[in-house]
Formats: structure tokens, C-alpha cells, sequence
């Protein structure tokens, strides 16, 4: 399904997403999340944090925050989701292209729990700054998604980290990470 992000000053990114089609399709669906747009219109606002930056997306899904750091000037996005999610790597390409952004884009999967360059196909050189929109969702998966950022931060000296998550239980929170 296509869809439309219409930013501050008028221009339009498009992207497509996957709803899934029925409860016997195997292929996760592939959405903005809440998050996503909130991680965007903060981006839009501080578009400052990317220009002229190198940004990777975290769990990018179809990488709504990713696409609008470059259109609003960030230097390269890479846009990471898992390995075998097929289907954010095809809708993730799709997007990129469909915004002529090839220049800028580029997936890049990254399992959380890999260890940053050691995992890596190929190390990026310089990073200046994560994002990553609702990627605290799930307790079981909060180490080794920590255990990434973690070896991002190591390597990349003044990296920074943007996240927005939503809460979904009043039980747990990231604030104390
Ligand atoms: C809740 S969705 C958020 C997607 C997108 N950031 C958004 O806000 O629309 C979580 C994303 O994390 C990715 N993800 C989940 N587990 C992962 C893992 N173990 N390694 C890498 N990515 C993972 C999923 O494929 C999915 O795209």
C-alpha cells in the first residue's frame, strides 16, 4: 500500500507498506509504527542533527525517519533492519527509490546482538548519529539490542542516540537505561 509523508515545508515523500494479506501469510508486516512519525516531525525540527551527518536507522522498518534525514540534507542513511526480513529490505529499497534518494540510502542489516564492526558486512567509516523509532517493544530482545547500540557507541566516538519508543505496559520503562 502507497502511501504519502507530507513534510513542514510542503514536499512530499512517498513510501509503500505491508499491511500482510491473511493470517496464513508467513511475511511480518511492514509498517509505520506510531513512533515513526514523532521520530520524524522531531527530526524536521532539529533537522540540525543530520545535515550534512552520516545516519543509521535501527530497526528501520519501512524507514520513515531515515527518509526524511535525506531529504533534509543528511550526507548518507543507512537503513538496518534484520537480516532475514525480506520483505523491510524490499520496501526499504522501494523507498529509496521511489524518492530518488539512491545516492543517500542504503540498506544495511544488522541483527540485534551483532557486535559492531565484527559482525558487519561492511563497517561504515564514520557514524555520527543513530535513530530508531519503537524498537523497545519486546523485554526478550532489550540486551542484545543494547548489546549493538552499545558496540556502535564504542566504535564511534560522540555517536549520538535517538529514540522514541511507545510505552506498552506501565510495568517497564527504558528511562533508567
Ligand atoms: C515495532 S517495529 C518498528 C519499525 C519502525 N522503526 C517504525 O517505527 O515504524 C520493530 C522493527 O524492528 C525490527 N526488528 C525486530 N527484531 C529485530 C532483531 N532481532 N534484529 C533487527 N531488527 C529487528 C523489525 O523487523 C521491525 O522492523
Amino acid at each position: 500500500m502507497s502511501k504519502e509523508y507530507i513534510l513542514s515545508d510542503g514536499s512530499r515523500i512517498s513510501y509503500e507498506e505491508y499491511l500482510g494479506c491473511s493470517s496464513e501469510d508467513d511475511k511480518p508486516p511492514v509498517f509505520c509504527w506510531p513512533s515513526s512519525f514523532i521520530l520524524s516531525k522531531y527530526i524536521e525540527m532539529h533537522p540540525e542533527l543530520i545535515q550534512n551527518k552520516c545516519v543509521l536507522e535501527l530497526g528501520a522498518g519501512i524507514g520513515l525517519p531515515g527518509l526524511v534525514s535525506a531529504v533534509l540534507g543528511a550526507h548518507k542513511v543507512y537503513f538496518a533492519d534484520k537480516r532475514e526480513n525480506k520483505m523491510a529490505q524490499l520496501l526499504l529499497e522501494r523507498n529509496i527509490e521511489r524518492n530518488g534518494l539512491q545516492s543517500i540510502g542504503q540498506w544495511y542489516p544488522i541483527n540485534w546482538g551483532d557486535c559492531y564492526p565484527f559482525e558487519m558486512d561492511h563497517p561504515i567509516d564514520k557514524l555520527d548519529i543513530v535513530i530508531g523509532s519503537d524498537l523497545f517493544y519486546e523485554p526478550k530482545h532489550l540486551e542484545s539490542l543494547v548489546m549493538t547500540i552499545a558496540s556502535l557507541v564504542r566504535y564511534h566516538s560522540g555517536l549520538g542516540l535517538y529514540t522514541v519508543y511507545q510505552e506498552r505496559s506501565c510495568k517497564r520503562s527504558v528511562g533508567k537505561l
